[in-house]
C-alpha cells in the first residue's frame, strides 16, 4: 500500500519521472505530451542517431511540433539515451517498441522481451511498467510479468504492471494523443489504479477494463475491425470491376444511409505497421486455443491481393492504349501507405511499384514525403512532378492520395491516369483519361 500511495502522490503532483522506451511514432509524441504537463521524461532509444536528434531538439516524427520538442529539451524536460542505466530514476516506464511479425506471420516479441529484461535488471520498488505496444492478449501477464518478477520484487506490492494500447492515428489533426480516449488494463487492481492515475494526467478520457489481457484484445480487435471492413470494400471493388460498375459511386450512395453503416474505402491494399500486422497477432493466439479466426484470414487474403489487382488493371489500361506493358513507362504517385504521411512501411504503393517492375515496366515515382525508396530495397528516388514527367509517362497510377498533389494538373498533363484512391474526384476536365480502381 505504501509504495502504491507514494507513487500515486508523485504522479498526481507530477514529480514522477517518466521513462519512455522506444522514441518512434508512438513514443516521441507520448514523451512530448507528458513533458508538456511538467513530467520529466527520460527516453531510452536504441538508435543513437534518434537519441542524438532528440537531445538536440530536432524532431523526426510528423505528429510532433518542432518548436515544442525544442523547447521541452531546452528546459531539461526531455532527455534521451541509448542505454537503460537510468531506469532506477524512473517512476513510470512506458514501453513503445516495435511488435513486428516474423516471415511466417507469427508474433515477434523479441523487442518487448529484450526491453523487459533490461528493465527487470534495474527494477526497484515503487515503479509502474506499462506496455503500449500492440500485441496479443496475454503478453503483459504471460511474457512480461515472469521476466519482471525474476527481479525478486513482488507485483502489486513492490511494482505495478499494466497495458494501455496506443491508438494514435498518425497525421490525424483532430484526434491526437491527448483527446483520443485511452483504454487501460492492469495486471491486478493496484496496478490498474496507478496506471489510471498516470494516464489521466494527460489524456482527456481514460477507460478502465478488468485486465491487461482485455486491454490487449481491445486494441487488436479495433485493428481487425478496420482490416475486415477495408477487405469488404476491396472485395466489392473487385466485384464492381467485373460488373462494370463504379465501386466509388456504389459506396458513396451506400454511405448516405444515416445509421447502420460507416464509411470505409477501397484502395491498393493496406499498409503501415498496424492494420496488415496486428490481426495476425490475434490469429496466432487464437490458434493456441484451437480456434480459427476466419475473418482475419480472409481479410488478410483479400487485402494482400489488391496490389496485384492494381498491377493487372494498369496493364489492361496500357493494352487498351496500345502500349505493351513491358515497354511502358509508368509514373506512380505516392509511396507512403497513407495520405500526407512519410511512412512507407508495408506500403501497398511500394508493392505496386515492385510488381510493375517485375513484369517489365519502367517505373518512376513521385512522393512529396518520401524522397527515396532505397531503405525498402528499391533503387528509386522521388522524381519532380513536372508536366514533362507526366507527359513522358504512358500511365500515371495514383497509389496514395497526398493532399499536396494538384490532381487537376496531373490529369491535364497525363496521357492516362489509373486512380486507386478516387483522388481525382474533384477533377472535372479530362475525365475520359481517368480509370478508377
Ligand atoms: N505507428 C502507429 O501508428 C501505431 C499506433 C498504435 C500502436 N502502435 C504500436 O506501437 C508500437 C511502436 O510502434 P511505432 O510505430 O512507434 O514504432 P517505431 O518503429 O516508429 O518506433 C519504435 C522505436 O523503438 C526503438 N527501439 C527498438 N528497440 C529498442 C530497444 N531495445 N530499446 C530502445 N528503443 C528501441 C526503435 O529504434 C524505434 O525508434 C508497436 O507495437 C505498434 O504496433 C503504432
Amino acid at each position: 500500500m505504501r509504495r502504491r500511495d507514494e507513487l500515486l502522490e508523485k504522479i498526481r503532483n507530477r514529480t514522477a519521472v517518466v521513462g519512455v522506451v522506444g522514441l518512434g511514432y508512438v513514443g516521441l509524441p507520448f514523451a512530448v505530451e507528458k513533458a508538456k504537463v511538467g513530467f520529466r521524461v527520460l527516453g531510452v532509444e536504441q538508435n543513437p542517431a534518434r537519441a542524438d536528434k532528440v537531445n538536440r531538439g530536432e524532431n523526426y516524427i510528423g505528429d510532433v511540433r518542432d518548436e515544442e520538442l525544442r523547447d521541452l529539451v531546452a528546459r531539461g524536460l526531455i532527455h534521451a539515451q541509448t542505454d537503460f542505466a537510468r531506469v532506477p530514476e524512473m517512476d513510470v516506464i512506458v514501453i513503445c517498441v516495435p511488435t513486428p511479425l516474423t516471415k511466417n506471420l507469427t508474433p515477434d516479441l523479441s523487442y518487448v522481451e529484450g526491453v523487459t529484461r533490461e528493465v527487470a535488471k534495474r527494477l526497484r520498488p515503487g515503479q509502474l511498467v506499462s506496455l503500449e505496444s500492440t500485441t496479443y492478449p496475454g503478453t503483459t501477464e504471460e511474457v512480461m510479468l515472469p521476466i519482471l518478477s525474476s527481479s525478486g520484487l513482488k507485483l502489486e506490492v513492490d511494482f505495478f504492471l499494466a497495458h494501455s494500447p496506443e491508438r494514435v492515428d498518425p497525421g490525424n489533426k483532430r484526434y491526437t494523443t491527448k483527446n483520443t480516449t485511452k483504454v487501460v488494463g492492469g495486471v491486478g487492481p493496484e496496478s490498474l489504479a496507478v496506471a489510471l492515475a498516470f494516464y489521466e494526467q494527460t489524456i482527456e478520457r481514460v477507460v478502465p477494463v478488468s485486465s491487461a489481457k482485455a486491454a490487449e484484445l481491445v486494441k487488436v480487435f479495433e485493428n481487425t475491425f478496420r482490416a475486415v471492413n477495408i477487405a469488404l470494400v476491396n472485395e466489392l471493388a473487385l466485384l464492381c470491376d467485373r460488373m462494370g460498375l463504379s465501386v466509388w459511386e456504389v459506396l458513396e450512395a451506400a454511405f448516405t444511409k444515416p445509421f447502420g453503416i460507416m464509411p470505409f474505402w477501397p484502395g491498393p491494399g493496406v499498409g503501415g505497421h498496424c492494420i496488415p500486422l496486428d490481426p495476425h497477432y490475434l490469429e496466432w493466439k487464437a490458434k493456441e486455443l484451437n480456434f480459427n479466426t476466419h475473418f482475419i484470414a480472409l481479410a488478410g487474403e483479400i487485402n494482400r491481393r489488391m496490389p496485384e489487382f492494381v498491377r493487372e488493371k494498369a496493364f489492361r489500361v496500357l493494352n487498351r492504349l496500345g502500349v505493351a506493358p513491358s515497354r511502358a513507362r509508368v509514373l506512380v504517385l505516392g509511396a507512403a501507405y497513407k495520405r500526407d504521411l512519410a511512412d512507407h512501411r508495408e506500403s501497398p504503393a511500394v508493392e505496386v511499384i515492385r510488381l510493375l517492375r517485375a513484369y517489365g515496366a519502367e517505373v518512376a515515382y513521385h512522393d512529396p514525403h518520401v524522397p527515396s525508396l532505397r531503405d525498402v530495397g528499391l533503387d528509386l528516388e522521388s522524381v519532380s512532378l513536372t508536366a514533362d514527367e507526366l507527359r513522358q509517362s504512358d500511365l500515371v497510377v495514383i497509389a496514395t492520395d497526398h493532399s499536396a498533389v494538384d490532381y487537376g494538373f496531373v490529369v491535364a498533363q497525363a496521357r492516362h491516369v489509373l486512380d486507386t484512391r478516387n483522388a481525382t474526384k474533384g477533377v472535372a476536365e479530362g475525365r475520359e483519361r481517368i480509370t478508377l480502381l
